[in-house]
Protein backbone atom coordinates (compact mmCIF):
# COMPACT_ATOMS: atom_id res chain seq x y z
CA UNK A 1 0.00 0.00 0.00
CA UNK A 2 1.23 3.34 -0.78
CA UNK A 3 2.03 5.78 2.44
CA UNK A 4 -0.23 8.74 3.20
CA UNK A 5 1.21 11.92 2.23
CA UNK A 6 -0.95 14.47 5.10
CA UNK A 7 -0.82 18.35 5.12
CA UNK A 8 -0.62 19.31 8.87
CA UNK A 9 -1.85 23.38 8.99
CA UNK A 10 -1.29 26.06 11.41
CA UNK A 11 -3.82 28.03 13.38
CA UNK A 12 -4.29 31.64 14.30
CA UNK A 13 -7.02 32.60 16.90
CA UNK A 14 -8.75 35.73 15.77
CA UNK A 15 -10.20 35.86 18.76
CA UNK A 16 -9.58 34.31 22.11
CA UNK A 17 -11.94 34.98 24.99
CA UNK A 18 -11.55 33.57 28.73
CA UNK A 19 -14.82 33.44 30.82
CA UNK A 20 -13.43 32.13 33.77
CA UNK A 21 -11.47 29.26 35.53
CA UNK A 22 -13.17 25.90 35.59
CA UNK A 23 -12.68 23.48 38.98
CA UNK A 24 -10.71 20.74 36.82
CA UNK A 25 -8.20 23.77 36.30
CA UNK A 26 -8.73 23.96 32.40
CA UNK A 27 -10.16 27.93 31.04
CA UNK A 28 -13.77 28.27 29.56
CA UNK A 29 -13.17 29.76 26.24
CA UNK A 30 -15.00 31.10 23.58
CA UNK A 31 -12.47 31.27 20.50
CA UNK A 32 -12.48 31.41 16.99
CA UNK A 33 -10.04 29.71 15.13
CA UNK A 34 -8.74 29.09 11.45
CA UNK A 35 -6.30 27.10 9.65
CA UNK A 36 -3.29 28.95 7.55
CA UNK A 37 -1.30 27.96 4.80
CA UNK A 38 2.12 27.58 6.90
CA UNK A 39 2.43 23.30 7.30
CA UNK A 40 4.00 20.53 8.84
CA UNK A 41 4.01 17.84 6.42
CA UNK A 42 3.43 14.04 7.53
CA UNK A 43 4.11 10.41 6.12
CA UNK A 44 2.42 6.95 7.52
CA UNK A 45 2.56 3.65 6.26
CA UNK A 46 1.88 0.49 6.95
CA UNK A 47 4.63 -1.47 8.55
CA UNK A 48 5.71 -4.33 10.67
CA UNK A 49 5.89 -2.45 14.47
CA UNK A 50 5.79 1.11 15.16
CA UNK A 51 8.59 3.75 14.51
CA UNK A 52 8.34 7.60 14.83
CA UNK A 53 11.26 9.60 13.00
CA UNK A 54 11.26 13.55 13.44
CA UNK A 55 14.94 15.28 12.43
CA UNK A 56 13.72 18.90 13.53
CA UNK A 57 16.08 20.10 16.66
CA UNK A 58 14.26 20.36 19.87
CA UNK A 59 11.18 17.90 18.60
CA UNK A 60 10.84 15.23 20.79
CA UNK A 61 10.34 11.80 19.27
CA UNK A 62 9.19 9.76 21.89
CA UNK A 63 5.79 9.42 24.11
CA UNK A 64 5.60 12.85 24.87
CA UNK A 65 5.40 13.96 21.05
CA UNK A 66 1.52 14.40 20.73
CA UNK A 67 1.56 12.32 17.39
CA UNK A 68 2.87 9.77 18.93
CA UNK A 69 0.48 9.81 21.77
CA UNK A 70 -2.05 9.96 18.54
CA UNK A 71 -1.37 6.25 17.35
CA UNK A 72 -1.75 4.95 20.99
CA UNK A 73 -4.61 6.90 21.77
CA UNK A 74 -6.09 5.68 17.86
CA UNK A 75 -4.95 2.17 18.23
CA UNK A 76 -6.33 1.25 22.06
CA UNK A 77 -9.52 2.85 21.36
CA UNK A 78 -10.14 0.78 17.73
CA UNK A 79 -8.37 -2.36 18.85
CA UNK A 80 -6.02 -2.67 16.17
CA UNK A 81 -2.05 -3.01 15.90
CA UNK A 82 0.15 -0.30 15.64
CA UNK A 83 1.60 -1.55 12.88
CA UNK A 84 2.99 1.61 11.50
CA UNK A 85 5.77 3.94 10.37
CA UNK A 86 4.90 7.90 11.28
CA UNK A 87 7.66 10.77 9.37
CA UNK A 88 7.33 14.21 10.40
CA UNK A 89 8.67 17.61 8.96
CA UNK A 90 7.98 20.63 11.22
CA UNK A 91 7.15 23.67 9.69
CA UNK A 92 5.81 25.15 11.72
CA UNK A 93 7.37 26.16 14.93
CA UNK A 94 6.85 24.95 18.72
CA UNK A 95 6.10 26.90 21.11
CA UNK A 96 4.33 29.22 19.18
CA UNK A 97 0.82 29.28 19.20
CA UNK A 98 -0.13 28.33 16.74
CA UNK A 99 -1.16 24.63 17.08
CA UNK A 100 1.64 22.56 15.59
CA UNK A 101 1.94 19.30 17.94
CA UNK A 102 -1.86 19.54 17.94
CA UNK A 103 -2.50 19.57 14.34
CA UNK A 104 0.47 16.90 13.89
CA UNK A 105 -2.05 14.76 16.01
CA UNK A 106 -5.11 15.90 14.38
CA UNK A 107 -3.66 14.43 11.17
CA UNK A 108 -2.48 11.13 12.69
CA UNK A 109 -5.61 10.23 13.72
CA UNK A 110 -7.26 11.60 10.64
CA UNK A 111 -4.44 9.32 8.03
CA UNK A 112 -4.39 6.12 10.86
CA UNK A 113 -8.38 6.33 9.98
CA UNK A 114 -8.02 5.92 6.28
CA UNK A 115 -4.62 3.69 6.52
CA UNK A 116 -6.68 0.73 8.67
CA UNK A 117 -10.10 1.36 6.76
CA UNK A 118 -11.78 2.00 10.31
CA UNK A 119 -14.21 4.03 9.25
CA UNK A 120 -14.45 6.50 11.86
CA UNK A 121 -16.56 9.53 12.04
CA UNK A 122 -15.34 13.06 12.36
CA UNK A 123 -17.60 13.31 15.74
CA UNK A 124 -15.54 10.23 16.81
CA UNK A 125 -11.74 11.19 15.72
CA UNK A 126 -12.85 14.57 17.34
CA UNK A 127 -13.35 13.17 20.60
CA UNK A 128 -10.20 10.87 20.34
CA UNK A 129 -8.45 14.08 19.79
CA UNK A 130 -10.17 15.57 22.66
CA UNK A 131 -7.97 13.00 24.80
CA UNK A 132 -4.56 14.45 23.39
CA UNK A 133 -5.52 17.80 24.13
CA UNK A 134 -7.67 20.96 23.80
CA UNK A 135 -6.48 21.82 20.19
CA UNK A 136 -6.93 18.65 18.85
CA UNK A 137 -10.83 18.36 17.71
CA UNK A 138 -10.48 22.22 15.98
CA UNK A 139 -7.71 20.80 13.78
CA UNK A 140 -9.59 17.14 12.71
CA UNK A 141 -12.49 19.51 11.54
CA UNK A 142 -10.33 21.12 9.45
CA UNK A 143 -12.71 24.06 9.04
CA UNK A 144 -12.44 27.57 10.83
CA UNK A 145 -14.23 26.79 13.55
CA UNK A 146 -15.86 28.85 16.96
CA UNK A 147 -14.22 26.51 19.86
CA UNK A 148 -15.64 26.30 23.13
CA UNK A 149 -15.62 24.22 26.81
CA UNK A 150 -11.69 24.00 26.99
CA UNK A 151 -11.58 24.54 23.52
CA UNK A 152 -12.64 20.48 22.76
CA UNK A 153 -16.07 22.07 21.34
CA UNK A 154 -15.75 22.58 17.65
CA UNK A 155 -18.15 24.10 15.58
CA UNK A 156 -17.36 24.85 12.29
CA UNK A 157 -18.12 28.18 10.52
CA UNK A 158 -17.43 29.44 7.09
CA UNK A 159 -14.82 32.17 6.76
CA UNK A 160 -15.73 34.43 4.16
CA UNK A 161 -12.87 35.75 1.92
CA UNK A 162 -8.99 35.51 2.98
CA UNK A 163 -6.96 37.12 5.11
CA UNK A 164 -3.59 37.45 3.99
CA UNK A 165 -1.56 37.63 7.30
CA UNK A 166 1.88 37.82 8.43
CA UNK A 167 3.69 35.61 11.22
CA UNK A 168 5.83 36.47 13.42
CA UNK A 169 8.09 34.56 16.37
CA UNK A 170 11.05 35.48 18.25
CA UNK A 171 13.57 32.95 19.52
CA UNK A 172 11.41 32.23 22.44
CA UNK A 173 8.17 30.18 23.42
CA UNK A 174 5.69 30.86 25.95
CA UNK A 175 4.59 27.75 27.76
CA UNK A 176 0.58 27.27 27.31
CA UNK A 177 0.10 26.38 31.20
CA UNK A 178 1.88 29.45 32.45
CA UNK A 179 0.09 31.60 30.32
CA UNK A 180 -3.31 30.69 31.55
CA UNK A 181 -1.81 30.03 34.98
CA UNK A 182 -1.22 33.52 35.45
CA UNK A 183 -4.44 35.07 33.58
CA UNK A 184 -6.62 35.87 36.65
CA UNK A 185 -3.95 37.72 38.60
CA UNK A 186 -2.39 39.91 35.56
CA UNK A 187 -2.53 43.77 34.69
CA UNK A 188 -2.64 45.17 31.55
CA UNK A 189 0.79 47.11 30.70
CA UNK A 190 0.67 50.72 30.44
CA UNK A 191 1.09 51.03 26.68
CA UNK A 192 0.10 48.09 25.74
CA UNK A 193 -2.73 47.73 23.13
CA UNK A 194 -5.11 45.23 24.34
CA UNK A 195 -8.52 46.28 22.68
CA UNK A 196 -10.53 44.75 20.29
CA UNK A 197 -10.02 45.59 16.94
CA UNK A 198 -12.97 45.42 14.79
CA UNK A 199 -13.51 44.96 10.87
CA UNK A 200 -16.51 43.62 8.57
CA UNK A 201 -15.41 40.27 9.02
CA UNK A 202 -15.13 39.86 12.80
CA UNK A 203 -13.02 41.27 16.11
CA UNK A 204 -9.32 40.50 17.06
CA UNK A 205 -8.67 40.36 20.29
CA UNK A 206 -6.86 37.97 22.72
CA UNK A 207 -7.30 38.02 26.69
CA UNK A 208 -4.01 35.77 27.15
CA UNK A 209 -2.11 38.85 25.92
CA UNK A 210 -2.58 40.61 28.98
CA UNK A 211 -0.22 37.95 31.20
CA UNK A 212 2.15 37.37 28.59
CA UNK A 213 2.63 40.54 27.61
CA UNK A 214 3.27 41.25 31.20
CA UNK A 215 6.39 38.73 31.31
CA UNK A 216 7.42 39.37 27.42
CA UNK A 217 7.89 42.70 27.54
CA UNK A 218 8.93 41.91 23.48
CA UNK A 219 6.02 40.79 22.69
CA UNK A 220 4.29 44.05 23.87
CA UNK A 221 6.64 46.21 21.74
CA UNK A 222 6.10 44.34 18.72
CA UNK A 223 2.40 44.60 18.69
CA UNK A 224 3.26 48.59 18.98
CA UNK A 225 5.37 48.21 15.80
CA UNK A 226 3.24 45.86 14.09
CA UNK A 227 -0.10 48.18 14.02
CA UNK A 228 2.12 51.48 13.58
CA UNK A 229 3.18 50.14 10.27
CA UNK A 230 1.50 51.19 6.66
CA UNK A 231 -0.54 48.33 5.05
CA UNK A 232 -1.08 46.65 8.59
CA UNK A 233 -4.83 46.31 9.31
CA UNK A 234 -4.33 44.82 12.93
CA UNK A 235 -2.07 42.92 14.94
CA UNK A 236 -2.22 40.33 17.79
CA UNK A 237 -0.90 37.44 19.42
CA UNK A 238 -2.07 34.04 18.49
CA UNK A 239 -2.69 31.69 21.43
CA UNK A 240 -0.77 31.91 24.33
CA UNK A 241 1.75 33.29 21.90
CA UNK A 242 4.91 33.78 20.88
CA UNK A 243 3.49 34.35 17.49
CA UNK A 244 2.15 37.76 16.90
CA UNK A 245 0.08 38.01 13.64
CA UNK A 246 -0.49 41.33 11.79
CA UNK A 247 -3.58 41.15 8.85
CA UNK A 248 -2.35 42.98 5.78
CA UNK A 249 -4.21 45.70 3.94
CA UNK A 250 -2.64 44.60 0.20
CA UNK A 251 -0.05 41.79 0.69
CA UNK A 252 1.96 42.83 -2.29
CA UNK A 253 4.68 44.61 -1.57
CA UNK A 254 4.40 45.35 2.15
CA UNK A 255 5.64 41.93 3.15
CA UNK A 256 9.21 42.25 1.84
CA UNK A 257 9.20 45.74 3.36
CA UNK A 258 7.75 44.51 6.78
CA UNK A 259 10.41 41.67 6.81
CA UNK A 260 13.11 44.09 6.73
CA UNK A 261 11.64 45.92 8.76
CA UNK A 262 11.00 43.65 11.46
CA UNK A 263 14.69 42.54 11.13
CA UNK A 264 15.97 45.92 11.19
CA UNK A 265 14.32 46.78 14.21
CA UNK A 266 14.01 43.48 16.63
CA UNK A 267 17.11 41.69 15.06
CA UNK A 268 17.61 38.56 12.33
CA UNK A 269 16.85 36.05 14.45
CA UNK A 270 12.61 36.48 14.03
CA UNK A 271 10.97 33.78 12.46
CA UNK A 272 8.62 35.70 9.86
CA UNK A 273 6.24 33.95 7.51
CA UNK A 274 3.72 35.37 5.41
CA UNK A 275 0.51 33.18 4.51
CA UNK A 276 -3.23 33.15 3.70
CA UNK A 277 -6.19 32.06 6.16
CA UNK A 278 -7.83 28.47 4.76
CA UNK A 279 -11.30 27.73 4.27
CA UNK A 280 -10.28 24.15 4.86
CA UNK A 281 -12.21 20.97 2.95
CA UNK A 282 -14.83 21.24 5.90
O1 LIG B 1 -5.20 20.90 26.43
P1 LIG B 1 -3.75 21.26 26.36
O2 LIG B 1 -2.86 20.10 26.75
O3 LIG B 1 -3.35 21.87 25.08
O4 LIG B 1 -3.52 22.39 27.44
C1 LIG B 1 -2.26 22.70 27.95
C2 LIG B 1 -2.44 23.46 29.26
O5 LIG B 1 -2.98 24.76 29.02
C3 LIG B 1 -3.40 22.81 30.24
O6 LIG B 1 -2.76 21.86 31.03
C4 LIG B 1 -3.88 24.00 31.04
O7 LIG B 1 -2.89 24.35 32.01
C5 LIG B 1 -3.91 25.11 30.02
N1 LIG B 1 -5.24 25.30 29.43
C6 LIG B 1 -6.24 25.90 30.17
N2 LIG B 1 -7.48 26.08 29.61
C7 LIG B 1 -7.72 25.71 28.34
C8 LIG B 1 -6.72 25.10 27.57
C9 LIG B 1 -5.48 24.91 28.14
O8 LIG B 1 -6.04 26.27 31.34
N3 LIG B 1 -8.92 25.93 27.83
Amino acid sequence: MKPLEISAPAKVNLRLEIKGKRPDGFHELETWMVPVSVYDRIRIRAQEGFSFRCEAPGVPTDESNLAVRAVRVFCEALGVAPNVGVDLWKGIPHGAGLGGGSSDAAAVLVGLNRLFETGCSLETLSELGGLLGSDVPFFVWDSAAVCRGRGEQVEPVEFKGQLSLLLVKPPFGVPTPWAYGRWAQSRELPGGNYRAQEFAWGRLVNDLERPVFEKYLFLAALKNWLLEQPGVAGALMSGSGSTMFAVLEEPGDSVARLREGLHGEFGTNLWVESCKTLSGAG
